[in-house]
């Protein structure tokens, strides 16, 4: 990669910091839940993240983690990767069934890319595993991952490319339900709620975690069988409360005011939430150390 072409990169990666949430969860959904996942970490998982971080990032999980959709147009090969399609109107998933990309490739999909990504941190504790993998790379896909697929519309219906082709209005901006989603859900409740501050959002978030949801919380966790990482069971979830919650009452052409907003903002705050725990419970059993297991 010459100079120049760095030079350009750090411009647009800084063009879109200073544009919040374009793409994605926006950018505020992604640090948030990374930083919810922050706070769960084991110090063995912690050590490693800390370890596989970029400098850049000094030593912040959340401070990457919208990273993947800023390389997103450069790596041109990882755009499907951010969410999967299913069929219209079904309102289930299925892995066989659903995960591939628009050419039939099998596993170009979120859940597949969660799989491939848990795998090759797997390898973290291989002496001769660094040639193989970017485990930086790999480290900062699934945090950016994990969050996607909790995103309801990135486990949408085909025909309307997860509500992105559904123009709607979003109080009186003209915007499409996709985005409304990924980003101005949260923006507006920052802007209602949260003074305009994420961390006040990130800290209301929390208080639910150990308050309201505790009793969830072991369920959020957990994988059945034992399992490293369980991505289907999200993405099941995400359709189920698309065909609820998000689709409901967003016909092309409606305007989405209060009703909607005030209805929808408690699933988006539940599903960051999910997706912070999860992320640090799959960190967690990514790098447990041997020792533990030796021990048993
Ligand atoms: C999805 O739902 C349809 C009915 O709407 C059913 O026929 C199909 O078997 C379901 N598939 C899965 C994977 O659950
Ligand atoms: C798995 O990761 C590698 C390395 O980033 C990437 O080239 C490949 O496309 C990924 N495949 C999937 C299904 O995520
Ligand atoms: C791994 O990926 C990061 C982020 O793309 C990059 O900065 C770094 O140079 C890569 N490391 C190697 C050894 O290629
Ligand atoms: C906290 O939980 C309550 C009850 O589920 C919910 O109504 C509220 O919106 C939640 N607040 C946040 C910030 O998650
Ligand atoms: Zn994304």
């Amino acid at each position: 990669m010459g100079g120049f072409e760095v030079l350009w990169i750090g411009r647009v990666i800084l063009l879109l910091q200073l544009v919040p949430g374009i793409l994605g969860w926006g950018k505020e959904g992604h640090y948030t839940i990374c930083k919810i996942a922050e706070g769960y970490l084991s110090e063995d998982a912690s050590a490693a993240v800390k370890e596989l971080l970029p400098d850049h990032a000094e030593g912040d999980l959340a401070s990457v983690c919208s990273w993947a959709d800023e390389i997103r147009f450069h790596f041109h090969w990882s755009g499907p990767l951010h969410y999967v399609d299913t069929p219209d109107f079904r309102c289930n998933y299925s892995y066989c069934r659903d995960c591939h990309d628009t050419a039939g490739h099998k596993n170009r999909c979120v859940t597949g890319a969660i799989y491939n990504y848990t795998m090759q941190l797997m390898s973290y504790s291989d002496s001769n595993s660094e040639m193989k993998y970017n485990l930086t790379e790999a480290l900062m896909f699934l945090s950016h991952f994990i969050g996607d697929v909790h995103q309801p519309l990135h486990v949408g219906f085909l025909g309307d490319e997860g509500g992105n082709t559904i123009t709607i209005r979003w109080y009186k901006r003209k915007t499409n339900l996709h985005h409304v989603w990924d980003t101005m859900i949260i923006e507006s409740a920052l802007k209602t709620f949260y003074s305009k501050d994420l961390s006040i959002m990130i800290q209301a978030i929390q208080k639910n975690i150990t308050d309201g949801w505790s009793d969830e919380f072991l369920l959020w966790e957990g994988c059945a069988l034992d399992q490293t990482v369980c991505p289907d069971p999200y993405a099941s979830e995400s359709i189920n409360l698309a065909c609820k919650f998000a689709y409901r009452n967003a016909t092309p052409g409606s305007t989405l005011g209060d009703d909607y907003f005030l209805s929808r903002l408690p699933v988006v705050e539940k599903r960051l939430a999910q997706s912070g725990v999860r992320l640090a419970a799959t960190l967690n059993r990514i790098f447990s150390s041997r020792q533990s297991i030796s021990q048993e």
